[in-house]
């Protein structure tokens, strides 16, 4: 059985005060749920920007884990505005999501870059969320399978499999991200379904155990058939993550 997990990816979004109102309104929530009642079963995890990590950490309840939207690969050095996987664990900062389609599509990220940092994040003990995901002319072309694959293969065959212990993949098709259009829960199970064979091709056991997470669009109203489908274990959120109401109520969707 994998515990599920509901991610909340901020983005280039928040403030110190929105911080404080999303930490205050979040344990609320939880205290609510209760110890027992189950409302609120899978882990929670928040990626807020970089200058609010810290913050967060702080801030928010101690059983919702923090991460970084991005990492440089380097442990250190002349690389003005960039941050290493180094600092984020000596920050308590356990977690950072790799190969977002925004790093990959506004950043100029390649392949490449995201098994390099998967690397990084694996060296400095940090756990990676790599972010796969086609684009729709792709999708259009017939090559979505081939594109995701491509992008999950490429970090494998350099990084190798032992970053999945604690790592995940997420699933997000870049033409469901922050367009409201999600992917059917059949589209996000059959490229779940395709991640998830690929990767006992390598290793049966991992397979079985790692969490794969959906992303693009994400809500209360959708989020409950997504986390029904069998390969699919729970939700890479944006823009419904900035709303405690909508985070906490996708989180109970899963639960
Ligand atoms: P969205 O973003 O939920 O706003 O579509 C998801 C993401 O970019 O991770």
């Amino acid at each position: 059985m994998r515990v599920s997990v509901v991610a909340g990816n901020w983005k280039m979004h928040g403030s110190v005060s929105f911080l404080e109102e999303f930490a205050s309104d979040l344990a609320g929530a939880l205290a609510h749920a209760g110890p027992n009642s189950g409302s609120v079963a899978p882990e929670l995890l928040i990626f807020p920007a970089a200058p609010h990590l810290a913050l967060a950490r702080s801030m928010l309840p101690p059983e919702v884990a923090i991460g970084a939207q991005n990492i440089h690969a380097e442990t250190q050095g002349a690389f003005t505005g960039e941050l290493s996987a180094e600092m984020l664990d000596d920050m308590g900062i356990g977690w950072v999501l790799v190969g977002h389609s925004e790093r990959r599509a506004l950043f100029g990220e390649t392949n490449a870059d995201t098994a390099a940092k998967v690397q990084a994040a694996e060296r400095a003990g940090v756990a990676a969320v790599l972010c796969v995901g086609e684009t729709i002319d792709e999708r259009r072309a017939g090559r979505a399978a081939e594109v995701v694959l491509a992008q999950l293969n490429a970090v494998l065959d350099v990084a190798g499999l032992g970053w999945l212990e604690r790592g995940m993949v997420a699933y997000e098709p870049v033409w469901a991200i922050g367009t409201g259009e999600t992917a059917t829960p059949d589209q996000a199970q059959e490229m779940h379904g395709v991640i998830r064979q690929a990767l006992a091709g390598r290793d049966a056991d991992l397979a079985s155990k790692v969490r794969l997470l959906y992303g693009g669009s994400v809500n209360p109203e959708n989020a409950a058939e997504l986390f029904g489908q069998v390969d699919i274990d729970g939700g890479l959120v944006g823009g419904a993550a900035l709303v405690v109401e909508k985070f906490v109520a996708i989180a109970r969707a899963v639960g």
